[in-house]
């Protein structure tokens, strides 16, 4: 498995550790910067993986920013994107098994190592459950159209 990887300077420190992590489970890793401490905004970084994941350059994304919040509100606005702002191995176990979780968000200035290396090694290695849960993430891809047309009725 391939995996983007992009952070913002609130999350660079655990980006690098992420990368050592995702390494130590076999997975390509694509890094996509911030490189530098300096501060940077995470749109920008949020965009470069989004658009990795969009091309196929890899099958899923791991972003970081230093609450996970500004990279989590970025992941979602994108179709086919299910961006999982993740605090435990719970809440990365249940975005695999529930809700095919294709980009993991963590919180550099949130999360320490040992908590965040259990996160990686869950996200990676749950499978995505399908069922009734695969129909709900049909419905998510249909919510933006259906609010317009609702708009456009009233
Ligand atoms: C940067 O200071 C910080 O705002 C950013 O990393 C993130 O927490 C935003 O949601």
């Amino acid at each position: 498995m391939k995996i983007g990887i992009a952070s913002d300077h609130g999350g660079l420190d655990l980006k690098e550790l992420v990368k050592e992590i995702l390494a130590g489970h076999d997975c390509g890793v694509l890094d996509l910067g911030t490189d530098t401490p300096e501060s940077v905004d995470y749109p920008d970084y949020a965009q470069k993986a989004l658009s990795a994941l969009a091309c196929g350059e890899c099958d899923r994304i791991v972003l970081v920013c230093g609450t996970g919040i500004g990279m989590s509100i970025c992941a979602n606005r994108i179709p086919g994107v299910r961006g999982a702002l993740c605090h435990d191995a719970y809440t990365a176990r249940m975005s695999r098994l529930h809700n095919d979780s294709n980009c993991l968000i963590l919180g550099g200035r949130v999360l320490g190592p040992a908590v965040a290396q259990d996160i990686v090694r869950v996200w990676l290695t749950t499978p995505f459950e399908g069922g009734r849960h695969q129909s709900r993430l049909d419905k998510i891809e249909k919510l933006a159209g259906n609010i317009i047309r609702d708009r456009s009725c009233t």
